[in-house]
């Protein structure tokens, strides 16, 4: 019986070297006994006499989840692999079959994989230490991932920090950046590091971002459970900041809203733009959840709350908005406020049901500046519906609507990404990237805003015609 050893490192590559060979040469899994250790050479510790070529053609799909399972620390993982792998060359579309309970737990797998490697890019913390040459800081850091995710993270954070040297310790593999190289050699035990500047840095950061009228706790230690706190700066202070937080909420009540201080907003932006993001949640309560937790821009720390669309998830129709308003940010919910009445009232003048479309935004947190205690909206910039549109195209995704009606130029730009003013592309359609019919009309709210009356009159006619037309359309598709 052939005891196949997987290399410790490389070894989504090894792994699939290895099947190849397997299956060329008819080795069905119940006589294959993998394991999982030491250098490359030792991959066929009982080598099997083909070698690892062969026609075997498997879907892409196949290919992504070996490539994220092979990671998992479930000493089963290449088995359960390879026992799918031997039945896809009889069942090609099995990848494709929900119903599948080897499928099913490897895709269990990998999403455990990637929740880790989430939390790895989100909660690792560099500590600096004596650099090597002048030229470049030198960095190092301690962690205890749940699976052997180094490798795969490795160009992620070769990217991200790759103007200085840095060193990622784990008690199963360590990554030493040098100039440019990355080299894997055995984890350690946890080094003793130097607390620096960047500990303050963080501990600012996460003071300023911590909204303790938000506060659940047991939310909070799913997102960030208790075993990352030790190696993180910020969470020293959380004790501090729970047994404060209703303090707090009651100050923060009786007070007028406030902007956040100019330095928290840069470093904010500085640390999370640019993230890495796990693959989109498939039911819309996950993806709330999830967005939830969003700090791609900068909104997500003012506003009380993120507001996701709402509506059935095979409504033909998506309609789209700028961003939630005062009452929608309150409310958790979209359209709700002024516009969204105005909405509802042309709607159903034209015979549109809301309730047979799902109603969202392009943004999904509330921008607004603080006067007195009132917030006055702000337009959401480029960056921000930018950074936004990655949880609108979860949406998309999800609901894979037919038509989707943009109400305003955010919602028009968000969609198909052409900028230009919606005056003159009001009442036609055009099309996202991936083909979807867009119908273009303005915002409700700009209904409301306008001062003159014959100008308002008219884009109350030019919007009640474009929900006509979106009425119909539903009536000729919807079953
Ligand atoms: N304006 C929008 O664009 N969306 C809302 O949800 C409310 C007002």
């Amino acid at each position: 019986m052939p005891t196949i050893r997987v290399p410790t490192r490389n070894t989504a590559q090894a792994w699939r070297d290895a099947a190849r060979g397997l299956v060329a040469g008819g080795v069905p899994p119940e006589d294959v006994i993998w394991q999982y250790g030491e250098c490359a050479d030792d991959l066929f510790a009982e080598a099997p006499t083909v070698p690892p070529t062969g026609d075997l053609r498997v879907p892409k799909s196949f290919v992504e989840l070996t490539q994220n399972v092979c990671w998992h620390a479930d000493p089963e993982r290449f088995a359960r692999l390879y026992a799918l792998l031997w039945r896809l060359r009889d069942t090609p579309g099995l990848m494709s079959d929900r119903g599948d309970a080897g499928l099913a737990k490897l895709r269990e797998m990998e999403k455990s994989v990637n929740r880790d490697k989430h939390k790895m890019k989100a909660f690792l913390r560099f500590r600096e230490i004596d650099a090597l040459n002048d030229t470049r800081r030198r960095f190092a850091a301690w962690f205890e991932p749940s699976h052997h995710i180094v490798e795969p993270l490795a160009g992620f954070f070769m990217r991200r920090f790759g103007d200085m040297d840095w060193v990622i310790v784990t008690p199963d593999l360590t990554a030493t950046f040098t100039d440019g190289d990355v080299v894997f050699s055995d984890g350690q035990p946890k080094p003793p590091l130097p607390e620096d500047a960047t500990e303050e840095l963080w501990s600012t950061y996460f003071r300023n971002i911590f909204n303790p009228a938000r506060l659940k706790i047991k939310a909070m230690q799913a997102e960030m459970p208790k075993k990352y706190w030790k190696n993180m700066p910020e969470a020293a202070l959380i004790p501090e900041l729970i047994a404060s937080a209703e303090t707090r909420v009651r100050q923060m009540q009786a007070s007028a809203p406030t902007l956040p201080p100019v330095r928290a907003a840069k470093i904010t932006e500085r640390l999370m733009m640019d993230q890495e993001m796990p693959p989109p949640a498939t039911d819309l309560e996950a993806l709330r959840r999830d967005a939830g937790g969003c700090t791609r821009c900068p909104l997500y720390s003012d506003a009380t709350q993120v507001v996701m669309g709402e509506g059935p998830l095979d409504a033909p129709l998506m309609i789209v908005g700028e961003q939630p308003g005062d009452q929608e940010d309150l409310a958790g919910r979209p359209f709700v406020g002024p516009a969204g009445q105005l909405f509802d009232q042309i709607a159903a003048e034209v015979g549109l049901p809301r309730d047979r479309a799902f109603v969202t935004n392009a943004v999904k947190h509330f921008k607004f500046t603080a006067r007195g205690k009132r917030r006055i909206h702000q337009k959401p910039d480029a960056g921000e519906v930018q950074a936004c549109r990655w949880w609108l195209d979860a949406e998309r995704q999800l609901v894979k609507p037919g038509l989707i009606l943009a109400m305003g130029a955010t919602a028009a730009g968000a969609l198909t990404g052409r900028a230009a003013g919606i005056m003159n592309r009001r009442g036609t359609f055009e099309e996202t990237p991936d083909g979807t019919p867009v119908l273009l009309t303005l915002h409700p709210s700009y209904l409301l805003r306008v001062p003159n009356a014959q100008a308002k009159e008219a884009a109350t006619r030019g919007f009640r015609a474009d929900l006509a037309q979106a009425a119909d359309w539903l009536k000729e598709h919807a079953a």
